[in-house]
Protein backbone atom coordinates (compact mmCIF):
# COMPACT_ATOMS: atom_id res chain seq x y z
CA UNK A 1 0.00 0.00 0.00
CA UNK A 2 2.37 2.87 0.46
CA UNK A 3 4.16 1.76 -2.74
CA UNK A 4 0.81 2.74 -4.16
CA UNK A 5 0.71 5.65 -2.32
CA UNK A 6 4.10 6.89 -3.57
CA UNK A 7 3.28 5.95 -6.91
CA UNK A 8 -0.16 8.40 -6.87
CA UNK A 9 2.06 10.65 -5.28
CA UNK A 10 4.56 10.67 -8.47
CA UNK A 11 1.96 10.49 -11.29
CA UNK A 12 0.21 13.52 -9.30
CA UNK A 13 3.76 15.23 -9.40
CA UNK A 14 4.35 14.63 -12.97
CA UNK A 15 0.94 15.84 -14.05
CA UNK A 16 1.62 19.09 -12.45
CA UNK A 17 4.58 19.76 -14.26
CA UNK A 18 3.12 18.49 -17.83
CA UNK A 19 0.22 20.28 -17.24
CA UNK A 20 2.43 23.26 -17.11
CA UNK A 21 4.83 22.36 -19.75
CA UNK A 22 2.37 22.01 -22.10
CA UNK A 23 1.14 25.48 -21.28
CA UNK A 24 -2.58 24.18 -20.51
CA UNK A 25 -1.98 26.21 -17.29
CA UNK A 26 0.44 28.13 -15.58
CA UNK A 27 2.08 27.38 -12.21
CA UNK A 28 0.25 29.80 -10.52
CA UNK A 29 -3.36 28.13 -11.70
CA UNK A 30 -1.95 24.94 -11.00
CA UNK A 31 -0.77 25.94 -7.43
CA UNK A 32 -4.03 26.50 -5.46
CA UNK A 33 -5.40 23.14 -6.77
CA UNK A 34 -2.01 21.62 -5.68
CA UNK A 35 -2.99 22.47 -1.55
CA UNK A 36 -6.43 21.37 -2.02
CA UNK A 37 -5.21 17.76 -3.32
CA UNK A 38 -3.16 18.27 -0.32
CA UNK A 39 -5.69 19.34 2.19
CA UNK A 40 -8.23 16.73 0.78
CA UNK A 41 -5.54 13.82 1.86
CA UNK A 42 -5.07 15.53 4.96
CA UNK A 43 -8.88 15.31 6.04
CA UNK A 44 -9.18 11.51 4.82
CA UNK A 45 -10.79 12.49 1.54
CA UNK A 46 -7.80 11.85 -1.50
CA UNK A 47 -8.98 12.63 -4.60
CA UNK A 48 -6.57 12.05 -7.94
CA UNK A 49 -5.11 16.14 -8.94
CA UNK A 50 -6.45 15.48 -12.17
CA UNK A 51 -9.91 15.52 -10.64
CA UNK A 52 -8.97 18.43 -9.02
CA UNK A 53 -7.78 20.51 -11.74
CA UNK A 54 -11.47 19.23 -13.62
CA UNK A 55 -13.19 20.66 -10.81
CA UNK A 56 -11.36 24.12 -10.57
CA UNK A 57 -11.80 24.77 -14.14
CA UNK A 58 -8.32 24.34 -14.93
CA UNK A 59 -8.30 21.11 -17.42
CA UNK A 60 -11.47 20.00 -19.33
CA UNK A 61 -11.54 16.29 -19.10
CA UNK A 62 -10.56 15.79 -22.11
CA UNK A 63 -7.05 17.60 -21.73
CA UNK A 64 -7.28 15.15 -18.94
CA UNK A 65 -7.79 12.24 -20.61
CA UNK A 66 -5.25 12.74 -23.41
CA UNK A 67 -2.43 13.30 -20.40
CA UNK A 68 -3.22 10.07 -18.38
CA UNK A 69 -2.78 9.10 -21.65
CA UNK A 70 0.81 10.33 -22.55
CA UNK A 71 1.73 9.70 -18.62
CA UNK A 72 1.09 6.37 -19.08
CA UNK A 73 3.25 5.85 -21.86
CA UNK A 74 6.01 7.48 -20.63
CA UNK A 75 5.96 5.03 -17.54
CA UNK A 76 6.09 2.37 -20.25
CA UNK A 77 9.15 4.01 -21.65
CA UNK A 78 10.78 4.43 -18.22
CA UNK A 79 10.87 0.83 -18.06
CA UNK A 80 13.84 0.01 -20.15
CA UNK A 81 16.88 -0.79 -18.44
CA UNK A 82 20.31 0.69 -18.99
CA UNK A 83 17.85 4.25 -20.80
CA UNK A 84 16.97 7.29 -18.77
CA UNK A 85 13.58 8.63 -20.48
CA UNK A 86 14.13 12.43 -20.40
CA UNK A 87 11.53 13.97 -22.63
CA UNK A 88 8.92 13.37 -25.56
CA UNK A 89 10.23 14.49 -28.85
CA UNK A 90 6.68 13.07 -31.04
CA UNK A 91 4.59 11.31 -31.84
CA UNK A 92 3.28 9.45 -34.75
CA UNK A 93 0.56 7.84 -36.48
CA UNK A 94 2.04 4.71 -34.67
CA UNK A 95 4.17 5.29 -32.12
CA UNK A 96 5.57 7.77 -29.07
CA UNK A 97 9.23 9.05 -29.57
CA UNK A 98 11.09 9.99 -26.82
CA UNK A 99 14.28 11.61 -26.05
CA UNK A 100 16.57 9.00 -23.62
CA UNK A 101 20.20 8.82 -21.96
CA UNK A 102 22.21 5.94 -22.61
CA UNK A 103 23.44 5.34 -19.63
CA UNK A 104 26.36 3.33 -19.67
CA UNK A 105 27.72 5.26 -22.90
CA UNK A 106 26.32 8.64 -21.58
CA UNK A 107 24.80 9.80 -25.05
CA UNK A 108 21.59 11.21 -25.87
CA UNK A 109 19.61 8.49 -27.96
CA UNK A 110 16.24 8.54 -29.28
CA UNK A 111 13.68 5.65 -28.35
CA UNK A 112 10.42 4.75 -30.47
CA UNK A 113 8.15 2.52 -28.27
CA UNK A 114 5.37 0.64 -30.07
CA UNK A 115 2.04 0.48 -29.49
CA UNK A 116 0.86 -2.43 -27.03
CA UNK A 117 -1.71 -3.73 -30.56
CA UNK A 118 1.69 -3.93 -32.60
CA UNK A 119 3.49 -5.27 -29.39
CA UNK A 120 0.93 -8.36 -29.61
CA UNK A 121 1.14 -9.57 -33.08
CA UNK A 122 3.92 -12.16 -32.82
CA UNK A 123 4.49 -12.06 -36.52
CA UNK A 124 5.09 -8.03 -36.55
CA UNK A 125 7.41 -8.38 -34.15
CA UNK A 126 9.34 -11.30 -35.43
CA UNK A 127 9.92 -8.70 -38.49
CA UNK A 128 10.70 -6.02 -35.96
CA UNK A 129 13.55 -7.45 -35.00
CA UNK A 130 14.97 -9.33 -37.88
CA UNK A 131 14.82 -5.80 -39.78
CA UNK A 132 15.83 -3.89 -36.44
CA UNK A 133 19.13 -5.66 -36.57
CA UNK A 134 19.29 -5.74 -40.32
CA UNK A 135 19.52 -1.78 -40.01
CA UNK A 136 21.53 -2.12 -37.02
CA UNK A 137 24.11 -2.91 -39.28
CA UNK A 138 23.96 -0.60 -41.44
CA UNK A 139 26.65 2.36 -41.42
CA UNK A 140 25.95 5.73 -43.16
CA UNK A 141 26.14 9.35 -42.82
CA UNK A 142 22.89 10.00 -44.56
CA UNK A 143 20.67 6.83 -42.20
CA UNK A 144 19.44 7.60 -38.84
CA UNK A 145 21.51 5.16 -36.70
CA UNK A 146 19.73 1.99 -35.78
CA UNK A 147 21.03 0.97 -31.84
CA UNK A 148 18.91 -1.38 -30.63
CA UNK A 149 15.62 -3.17 -29.99
CA UNK A 150 14.14 -4.54 -27.54
CA UNK A 151 11.59 -5.32 -25.05
CA UNK A 152 10.47 -3.85 -21.60
CA UNK A 153 7.12 -5.55 -19.75
CA UNK A 154 4.46 -5.56 -22.35
CA UNK A 155 6.50 -2.89 -24.92
CA UNK A 156 8.85 -3.17 -27.71
CA UNK A 157 11.11 -0.33 -28.54
CA UNK A 158 13.26 0.39 -31.35
CA UNK A 159 16.42 2.69 -29.91
CA UNK A 160 18.05 4.87 -32.36
CA UNK A 161 20.73 7.99 -32.90
CA UNK A 162 19.27 11.13 -31.73
CA UNK A 163 19.10 14.07 -33.80
CA UNK A 164 18.66 17.69 -33.27
CA UNK A 165 16.89 19.24 -36.17
CA UNK A 166 13.68 19.29 -37.66
CA UNK A 167 11.70 16.91 -40.07
CA UNK A 168 11.43 18.05 -43.62
CA UNK A 169 7.65 17.92 -43.05
CA UNK A 170 8.30 20.62 -40.40
CA UNK A 171 10.66 22.61 -43.18
CA UNK A 172 7.53 22.43 -45.72
CA UNK A 173 4.98 23.73 -43.12
CA UNK A 174 7.35 26.37 -42.74
CA UNK A 175 8.61 27.68 -46.32
CA UNK A 176 5.93 25.86 -48.80
CA UNK A 177 8.90 25.07 -51.17
CA UNK A 178 12.10 24.46 -51.78
CA UNK A 179 14.38 25.79 -54.54
CA UNK A 180 15.67 22.76 -57.21
CA UNK A 181 19.41 23.29 -55.90
CA UNK A 182 17.96 22.55 -52.75
CA UNK A 183 16.01 20.25 -53.08
CA UNK A 184 18.45 18.43 -55.11
CA UNK A 185 20.86 19.00 -52.21
CA UNK A 186 18.44 17.22 -50.36
CA UNK A 187 17.17 14.32 -52.28
CA UNK A 188 20.82 13.21 -53.62
CA UNK A 189 21.51 12.50 -49.74
CA UNK A 190 18.55 10.50 -49.31
CA UNK A 191 19.19 8.83 -52.64
CA UNK A 192 22.74 7.82 -51.15
CA UNK A 193 21.21 6.72 -48.23
CA UNK A 194 18.72 4.25 -49.78
CA UNK A 195 21.24 3.16 -52.70
CA UNK A 196 23.76 1.74 -49.52
CA UNK A 197 20.82 0.37 -47.84
CA UNK A 198 19.36 -1.05 -51.05
CA UNK A 199 23.03 -2.72 -51.90
CA UNK A 200 22.12 -4.51 -48.06
CA UNK A 201 18.55 -5.54 -49.24
CA UNK A 202 16.77 -3.23 -47.15
CA UNK A 203 13.46 -1.31 -48.24
CA UNK A 204 12.06 1.38 -46.26
CA UNK A 205 8.73 1.37 -47.88
CA UNK A 206 7.95 4.65 -45.96
CA UNK A 207 10.15 7.29 -47.66
CA UNK A 208 8.37 10.67 -47.18
CA UNK A 209 9.27 13.94 -45.46
CA UNK A 210 8.33 13.41 -41.87
CA UNK A 211 10.87 10.43 -41.55
CA UNK A 212 13.31 12.94 -43.20
CA UNK A 213 15.18 14.63 -40.71
CA UNK A 214 17.41 17.59 -40.60
CA UNK A 215 21.04 18.28 -38.58
CA UNK A 216 22.47 21.48 -37.39
CA UNK A 217 24.89 20.84 -39.88
CA UNK A 218 22.98 21.52 -42.71
CA UNK A 219 23.11 17.17 -43.07
CA UNK A 220 19.87 15.23 -44.24
CA UNK A 221 19.08 11.66 -42.87
CA UNK A 222 16.74 9.16 -43.40
CA UNK A 223 14.58 8.19 -40.32
CA UNK A 224 12.57 5.20 -39.62
CA UNK A 225 15.21 2.69 -41.54
CA UNK A 226 14.51 -0.99 -40.47
CA UNK A 227 11.25 -0.24 -38.77
CA UNK A 228 9.08 -2.77 -40.16
CA UNK A 229 6.19 -1.89 -40.94
CA UNK A 230 2.71 -3.90 -40.90
CA UNK A 231 2.49 -7.94 -40.69
CA UNK A 232 1.88 -7.85 -45.07
CA UNK A 233 1.94 -5.29 -47.03
CA UNK A 234 -1.50 -5.89 -47.90
CA UNK A 235 -2.19 -5.13 -44.27
CA UNK A 236 -0.04 -2.20 -44.66
CA UNK A 237 -1.89 -0.94 -47.59
CA UNK A 238 -4.88 -1.41 -45.88
CA UNK A 239 -3.89 0.33 -42.14
CA UNK A 240 -2.03 3.21 -44.38
CA UNK A 241 -5.93 3.79 -45.75
CA UNK A 242 -7.68 4.03 -42.43
CA UNK A 243 -7.82 7.29 -40.91
CA UNK A 244 -4.96 7.00 -38.06
CA UNK A 245 -2.46 6.49 -40.28
CA UNK A 246 -2.61 9.66 -42.34
CA UNK A 247 -2.86 10.43 -45.86
CA UNK A 248 -0.88 8.51 -48.31
CA UNK A 249 0.70 11.06 -50.17
CA UNK A 250 4.05 9.04 -50.48
CA UNK A 251 2.74 5.53 -51.51
CA UNK A 252 3.79 3.51 -54.37
CA UNK A 253 0.86 2.14 -56.78
CA UNK A 254 2.47 -1.59 -56.02
CA UNK A 255 1.84 -1.05 -52.38
CA UNK A 256 -1.86 0.32 -52.31
CA UNK A 257 -2.41 -2.73 -54.43
CA UNK A 258 -0.99 -4.61 -51.55
CA UNK A 259 1.93 -6.52 -53.41
CA UNK A 260 4.21 -8.74 -51.63
CA UNK A 261 7.63 -8.77 -53.68
CA UNK A 262 8.16 -4.73 -52.47
CA UNK A 263 11.41 -3.88 -54.00
CA UNK A 264 13.68 -0.48 -53.99
CA UNK A 265 10.96 0.35 -56.59
CA UNK A 266 8.62 1.52 -54.36
CA UNK A 267 11.44 3.72 -52.17
CA UNK A 268 12.46 5.26 -55.58
CA UNK A 269 8.72 6.36 -56.25
CA UNK A 270 8.13 7.78 -52.72
CA UNK A 271 11.06 9.58 -52.88
CA UNK A 272 9.78 10.91 -56.25
CA UNK A 273 6.56 11.87 -54.56
CA UNK A 274 8.76 13.89 -51.95
CA UNK A 275 11.34 15.44 -54.47
CA UNK A 276 7.47 16.71 -55.93
CA UNK A 277 6.16 18.20 -53.67
CA UNK A 278 9.55 19.87 -52.89
CA UNK A 279 9.68 21.66 -55.54
CA UNK A 280 6.59 22.40 -56.33
CA UNK A 281 5.33 22.88 -52.52
CA UNK A 282 2.19 20.29 -53.36
CA UNK A 283 1.77 17.01 -52.42
CA UNK A 284 1.48 14.83 -56.13
CA UNK A 285 -1.88 13.69 -55.43
CA UNK A 286 -4.42 15.06 -53.37
CA UNK A 287 -8.10 14.01 -52.66
CA UNK A 288 -10.83 14.74 -49.83
CA UNK A 289 -10.15 11.05 -48.19
CA UNK A 290 -7.14 8.54 -47.82
CA UNK A 291 -8.95 6.27 -50.82
CA UNK A 292 -8.82 8.97 -53.09
CA UNK A 293 -5.61 9.77 -53.41
CA UNK A 294 -4.54 6.38 -53.12
CA UNK A 295 -6.97 6.07 -55.97
CA UNK A 296 -4.97 8.73 -57.96
CA UNK A 297 -1.54 7.15 -57.36
CA UNK A 298 -3.08 3.86 -59.07
CA UNK A 299 -5.09 5.65 -61.98
CA UNK A 300 -4.28 9.31 -62.31
CA UNK A 301 -2.09 10.99 -64.96
CA UNK A 302 1.43 13.23 -63.03
CA UNK A 303 1.45 16.50 -63.59
CA UNK A 304 4.20 17.43 -64.84
CA UNK A 305 6.54 19.61 -61.96
CA UNK A 306 7.58 21.62 -64.54
CA UNK A 307 4.24 22.66 -65.51
CA UNK A 308 3.25 23.78 -62.07
CA UNK A 309 6.55 25.70 -61.32
CA UNK A 310 7.79 26.79 -64.85
CA UNK A 311 11.39 28.14 -63.53
CA UNK A 312 12.29 24.05 -63.07
CA UNK A 313 14.48 22.80 -65.56
CA UNK A 314 13.37 20.05 -67.91
CA UNK A 315 15.93 17.70 -66.43
CA UNK A 316 14.00 17.59 -62.80
CA UNK A 317 10.73 17.02 -64.71
CA UNK A 318 11.78 13.82 -66.25
CA UNK A 319 13.66 12.58 -63.55
CA UNK A 320 10.65 12.96 -61.28
CA UNK A 321 8.33 11.62 -64.24
CA UNK A 322 10.32 8.16 -64.41
CA UNK A 323 10.77 7.90 -60.34
CA UNK A 324 7.14 8.14 -60.45
CA UNK A 325 5.99 5.88 -62.82
CA UNK A 326 3.08 4.06 -62.18
CA UNK A 327 4.70 0.69 -63.24
CA UNK A 328 7.80 -0.02 -61.63
CA UNK A 329 9.61 -1.56 -64.94
CA UNK A 330 9.61 1.76 -66.05
CA UNK A 331 11.25 3.46 -63.12
CA UNK A 332 14.94 3.36 -62.65
CA UNK A 333 16.85 0.28 -63.03
CA UNK A 334 18.60 0.59 -59.42
CA UNK A 335 19.28 3.49 -56.90
CA UNK A 336 22.37 3.98 -58.62
CA UNK A 337 21.09 5.05 -62.13
CA UNK A 338 19.19 7.12 -60.33
CA UNK A 339 22.36 9.06 -57.89
CA UNK A 340 23.74 9.66 -62.12
CA UNK A 341 20.78 11.35 -62.74
CA UNK A 342 20.21 13.61 -59.84
CA UNK A 343 24.15 14.57 -60.30
CA UNK A 344 23.76 14.98 -62.92
CA UNK A 345 20.47 17.76 -63.46
CA UNK A 346 22.35 19.23 -60.04
CA UNK A 347 25.63 19.90 -62.76
CA UNK A 348 23.15 21.48 -65.36
CA UNK A 349 23.82 18.12 -67.37
CA UNK A 350 20.74 15.96 -68.88
CA UNK A 351 19.43 13.13 -67.10
CA UNK A 352 20.54 10.65 -69.59
CA UNK A 353 19.22 7.76 -67.26
CA UNK A 354 15.98 9.33 -67.49
CA UNK A 355 15.86 9.31 -71.11
CA UNK A 356 16.43 5.87 -71.67
CA UNK A 357 13.85 4.92 -69.64
CA UNK A 358 11.59 7.19 -71.38
CA UNK A 359 13.05 6.25 -75.05
CA UNK A 360 12.69 2.37 -74.39
CA UNK A 361 8.66 3.46 -72.90
CA UNK A 362 8.61 5.43 -76.20
CA UNK A 363 9.79 1.88 -78.19
CA UNK A 364 7.59 0.06 -76.54
CA UNK A 365 4.63 2.02 -77.21
CA UNK A 366 5.59 1.65 -81.31
CA UNK A 367 6.11 -1.70 -81.03
CA UNK A 368 2.72 -2.63 -79.59
CA UNK A 369 1.00 -0.32 -82.37
CA UNK A 370 3.25 -1.78 -84.85
CA UNK A 371 2.38 -5.31 -84.12
CA UNK A 372 0.13 -7.55 -86.79
CA UNK A 373 -3.43 -7.38 -87.22
CA UNK A 374 -5.65 -9.45 -84.38
CA UNK A 375 -6.74 -12.94 -85.73
CA UNK A 376 -10.07 -12.68 -85.73
CA UNK A 377 -9.51 -10.24 -88.71
CA UNK A 378 -7.46 -12.78 -90.81
CA UNK A 379 -10.46 -15.42 -89.84
CA UNK A 380 -12.76 -14.90 -92.59
CA UNK A 381 -10.05 -14.64 -95.70
CA UNK A 382 -8.24 -17.88 -94.25
CA UNK A 383 -11.76 -19.57 -94.06
CA UNK A 384 -12.91 -18.23 -97.48
CA UNK A 385 -8.90 -19.93 -98.52
CA UNK A 386 -10.26 -23.40 -96.94
CA UNK A 387 -13.35 -23.43 -98.80
CA UNK A 388 -12.10 -22.62 -102.57
CA UNK A 389 -9.20 -25.57 -101.30
CA UNK A 390 -12.11 -27.99 -100.81
CA UNK A 391 -14.05 -27.14 -103.52
CA UNK A 392 -11.55 -27.39 -105.76
CA UNK A 393 -10.74 -31.44 -104.91
CA UNK A 394 -14.66 -31.78 -104.90
CA UNK A 395 -14.21 -30.45 -108.53
CA UNK A 396 -11.09 -32.29 -109.21
CA UNK A 397 -12.51 -35.83 -107.65
CA UNK A 398 -15.24 -35.14 -109.79
CA UNK A 399 -13.55 -34.85 -112.99
CA UNK A 400 -11.61 -38.07 -112.16
CA UNK A 401 -14.82 -39.99 -111.41
CA UNK A 402 -16.24 -38.78 -115.25
CA UNK A 403 -13.59 -39.65 -116.61
CA UNK A 404 -13.15 -42.91 -114.78
CA UNK A 405 -16.82 -43.85 -115.68
CA UNK A 406 -16.63 -42.95 -119.52
CA UNK A 407 -13.46 -45.13 -119.41
CA UNK A 408 -15.24 -47.92 -117.90
CA UNK A 409 -19.08 -47.22 -120.23
CA UNK A 410 -15.98 -47.11 -123.11
CA UNK A 411 -14.65 -50.67 -122.03
CA UNK A 412 -17.94 -52.18 -121.79
CA UNK A 413 -19.29 -50.96 -124.97
CA UNK A 414 -16.42 -52.82 -126.85
CA UNK A 415 -17.32 -55.87 -128.70
N1 LIG B 1 15.85 9.81 -34.23
C1 LIG B 1 15.11 10.86 -33.87
N2 LIG B 1 15.67 11.93 -33.28
C2 LIG B 1 14.90 12.98 -32.92
N3 LIG B 1 13.59 13.09 -33.12
C3 LIG B 1 12.96 12.03 -33.69
C4 LIG B 1 13.67 10.87 -34.10
N4 LIG B 1 12.80 10.02 -34.67
C5 LIG B 1 11.60 10.61 -34.62
N5 LIG B 1 11.68 11.83 -34.03
C6 LIG B 1 10.56 12.76 -33.79
O1 LIG B 1 9.42 12.02 -33.41
C7 LIG B 1 8.32 12.31 -34.28
C8 LIG B 1 7.45 11.07 -34.44
O2 LIG B 1 8.13 10.12 -35.22
P1 LIG B 1 7.38 8.85 -35.81
O3 LIG B 1 8.35 8.12 -36.65
O4 LIG B 1 6.72 8.10 -34.70
O5 LIG B 1 6.20 9.44 -36.68
P2 LIG B 1 6.27 10.22 -38.06
O6 LIG B 1 7.32 9.61 -38.93
O7 LIG B 1 6.38 11.67 -37.79
O8 LIG B 1 4.84 9.98 -38.65
P3 LIG B 1 4.07 8.65 -39.12
O9 LIG B 1 3.71 7.88 -37.92
O10 LIG B 1 2.92 9.21 -39.84
O11 LIG B 1 5.01 7.88 -39.98
C9 LIG B 1 8.97 12.81 -35.57
O12 LIG B 1 8.10 13.63 -36.27
C10 LIG B 1 10.20 13.53 -35.06
O13 LIG B 1 9.86 14.85 -34.70
MG1 LIG C 1 8.91 8.34 -38.59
Amino acid sequence: MPDRKLNDASVDSELARLVVDQKLATSPEVQPCLETHARLSAEGKPTPLGDVLVEAGVLTVGQLTRLRKALEETRGAQQIPGYRIESKLGSGAMAHVFKARQLRLDREVAIKILPRQLSENAEYVERFYKEGKAAAKLNHPNIVQAIDVGEAGPYHYFVMEYVEGPTLHDELELHKRFSEAEALRIVIQIARALEHAHKQGLIHRDVKPKNIMMTKDGRVKLADMGLARAATDEKAAQAEAGRAFGTPYYISPEQIRGEVDIDFRADIYSLGATLYHLVTGRVPFDGPTPAAVMHKHLKEPLVPPDHINTSLSAGIGEVVEVMMAKDRDERYASTSDLLLDLEAIQAGEPPLQARRQIDAKVLKGLATEAEPPEPQETAAPKLERNALAAIVILVAALAVSIVVNILFLVLLARP
